[in-house]
């Protein structure tokens, strides 16, 4: 069999990524560059930022992933880039770098939407059994996809307003804990106790959240506690807030497989890292005979490995760009 080697740029975001990936499911070799630590510093990423430390980085990560790799651009089938959804700035630096390399080497240009990323993360791990059920749960999405076959999206539901990781990061901050919030309100709240009376958000018959009600909830609960001069326990609000997210993203998740007729799920996105969430889809799966799929913490987060995965099927399938190809900071999976 030919082995297809992938080149994939990812920076979406606040990381730069680039990756080499062999058949869609070989991880040959993966740098990802984060800016966390520069964008905590301003409670969240801001993409002015994010994009000046992309422009300095990527022709670095690029050569570096090469080397790691020990491989040269001739070995190189195709490059696959992330060209949306994201901030604008951001995804512009890896589309023009890829559209460089493609130009320059000769080789096609793959682009590959950022949740069929996080979607294909999975098949790093263990190929995608299909029908599935895909939770997309991160920083900035929470969707539910049904997939009959590669590369096939139906987009079911998703969220009407913030996203369940910007919610944890939003309601972090009003807890007082540092950016990005999520993994600490997770930690926290496995210490805590479900004390709070939070509402559960959209707690309805559609396959779509809301997640700025419960953030509004803990910002309303905590202003008036500290208006009466009572001290708020953090461990129990983070335990409480967890608690309501994991219910609702749980309860939605479990009915799409059930009114879908699927036995595969599979979660990604950097709220799959969360511990909470993990456990008791990991429960509920189990109970309900369903094959559970969730990548490990660095394929969660956003990195290349994800796009070269999906950028593989993108490949075979004929998907092509040319040199018009603009990065979309708002672009639907279809
Ligand atoms: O997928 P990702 O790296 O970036 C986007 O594409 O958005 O996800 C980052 C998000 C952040 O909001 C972060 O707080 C959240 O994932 N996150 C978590 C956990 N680890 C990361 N949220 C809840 N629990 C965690 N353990
Ligand atoms: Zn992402």
């Amino acid at each position: 069999m030919k082995q297809t080697y992938i080149l994939a740029i990812e920076s979406s975001c606040d990381e730069t990524s680039v990756a080499i990936i062999r058949n869609g499911c070989d991880e040959v070799a993966t740098v990802v560059l984060t800016q966390m630590d520069i964008h905590a510093t301003f409670g969240g990423v801001v993409p002015e930022v994010a994009s000046r430390h992309h422009i300095e980085n990527i022709t670095i990560v690029i050569e570096e992933c090469l080397v790691k790799a020990n491989m040269t651009m001739d070995e190189i089938d195709a490059i696959a880039v992330t060209y949306g959804p994201g901030l604008i700035g951001s995804l512009l630096i890896g589309v023009q770098a890829a559209k460089t390399l493609a130009y320059i080497y000769q080789k096609p240009l793959v682009p590959v939407h950022h949740i069929a990323g996080h979607i294909y993360a999975n098949n790093l791990v263990k190929p995608l059994q299909f029908p599935l059920i895909a939770l997309v749960v991160s920083g900035g999405h929470t969707d539910l996809i049904y997939m009959k076959d590669d590369y096939s999206f139906k987009h079911i539901g998703g969220t009407l307003d913030d996203a369940v990781g910007e919610c944890y990061d939003k309601a972090a901050r009003v807890m007082g804990l540092p950016y990005p919030g999520g993994p600490r309100v997770d930690q926290l709240a496995h210490t805590g106790e479900d004390t709070y009376g939070l509402p559960l958000p959209k707690d309805d018959e559609s396959y779509d959240f809301s997640f700025s009600g419960l953030k509004s909830a803990v910002l309303n609960l905590s202003h008036n506690e500290r208006q009466r001069g009572n001290e708020i326990n953090v461990a129990n609000l983070a335990c409480s807030f967890q608690n309501r997210v994991i219910e609702i993203l749980t309860k939605k998740t479990m009915r799409a497989i059930k009114d879908y007729q699927v036995e595969h799920l599979i979660v990604a996105g950097g709220v799959a890292a969360n511990k909470g969430l993990r456990e008791r889809l990991e429960r509920l799966c189990q109970q309900q005979q369903v094959d559970l799929s969730i990548p490990p913490i660095q394929y969660c987060t956003d990195n290349a490995a994800m796009i070269g995965a999906a950028g593989y099927y993108a490949y075979q399938l004929g998907h092509r760009a040319d040199m018009t190809l603009n990065a979309k900071a708002n672009e639907p999976l279809s």
